[in-house]
């Protein structure tokens, strides 16, 4: 993030990662709109943040409904020049022989059609005032397959959209980044924990043995829309304590 200039659009920014983001931004003196569909957290936060943040409802796979939020957030704030597409849902763990197709297409279709249409209502426009810094939020699950079906088939294209994105934009001055966060602490994963999951193995198995804070993401997210990171478009960067390098060396056995 550059400086108090920057106005950067955060989807999902009503709770856990994104409101981790949402913070950090107000922190360091930027503006922030807040798009989500949990009105009741995304006006908590606004009011939180103060007059430099605003929130807005729109389902981000509803192009009608993102381009009115995005109508009425440039009412209130400063011309957006970043943007973080960071509405997800939490992901289903079945095998496929009991995996509904109607809740596969409801994963990929949240994660994919949503940045999609994020990126083609803020982007397109951002493009067109002279570009700035897009960062989408893909996941671990992207390049460790894992049994979560359609969330990890939905990440995975994200981050090939992001990628096809920073080259269709290379050249319009817009730089189109990915996160690949592994398993982080938010309302997503304690309702995994909720619905019985013994969070314990996964901390196991992480080198760095715990889950990745949100504001841990959130810096690299700031990081990937400041000058600072000039010259990369395209990337994906993974902050995931290690979860993607496995567990270690346990289980080969003692070192001769
Ligand atoms: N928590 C993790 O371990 C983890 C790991 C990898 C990737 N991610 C990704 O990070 C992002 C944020 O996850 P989180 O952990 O902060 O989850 P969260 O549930 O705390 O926040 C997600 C937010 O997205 C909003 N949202 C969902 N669908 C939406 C839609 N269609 N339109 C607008 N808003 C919508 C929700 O209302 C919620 O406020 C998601 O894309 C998620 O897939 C999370």
């Amino acid at each position: 993030m550059e400086n108090s200039a920057s106005t950067i659009l955060v989807t999902g920014g009503a709770s856990g990662i994104g409101a981790a983001i949402c913070r950090m931004i107000i922190d360091r003196g930027g503006h922030v709109g807040i798009v989500d569909i949990s009105d009741d957290l995304g006006t908590a936060l606004a009011q939180e943040l103060g007059e430099n943040a605003d929130y807005q409802h729109a389902d981000v796979c509803d192009e009608a409904q993102l381009g009115k939020a995005y109508e009425s957030l440039g009412k209130s704030l400063p011309p957006v020049t970043g943007l973080v597409t960071c509405a997800g849902v939490s992901p289903t763990r079945l095998p496929i022989e009991d995996y509904p197709l109607e809740e596969f297409r409801r994963l990929v279709d949240n994660h994919v059609s949503g940045t999609f249409v994020t990126c083609k209502v803020i982007g397109t426009d951002m493009v067109a005032r002279g570009g700035g810094a897009i960062v989408t939020i893909s996941s671990a699950l992207s390049i460790r397959p894992g049994p979560m079906l359609g969330y990890g088939a939905g990440k995975a294209a994200v981050l090939n959209l992001t990628q096809s994105l920073a080259v269709h934009w290379g050249k319009k001055n817009m730089r189109v980044n990915t996160i690949v966060p592994g398993w982080v602490d938010t309302p997503f994963i304690r309702r995994q924990e909720a619905a019985g999951r013994d969070l314990s193995p996964i901390k196991d198995v992480t080198p760095m043995g715990r889950l990745v804070k949100p504001k841990e993401v959130a810096e690299v997210v700031l990081f990937l829309l400041s000058p600072a990171s000039s010259a990369m478009t395209g990337a994906a960067i993974v902050a995931d304590c290690g979860a993607t390098l496995g567990g270690g060396w346990l289980p080969y056995g003692e070192l001769p």
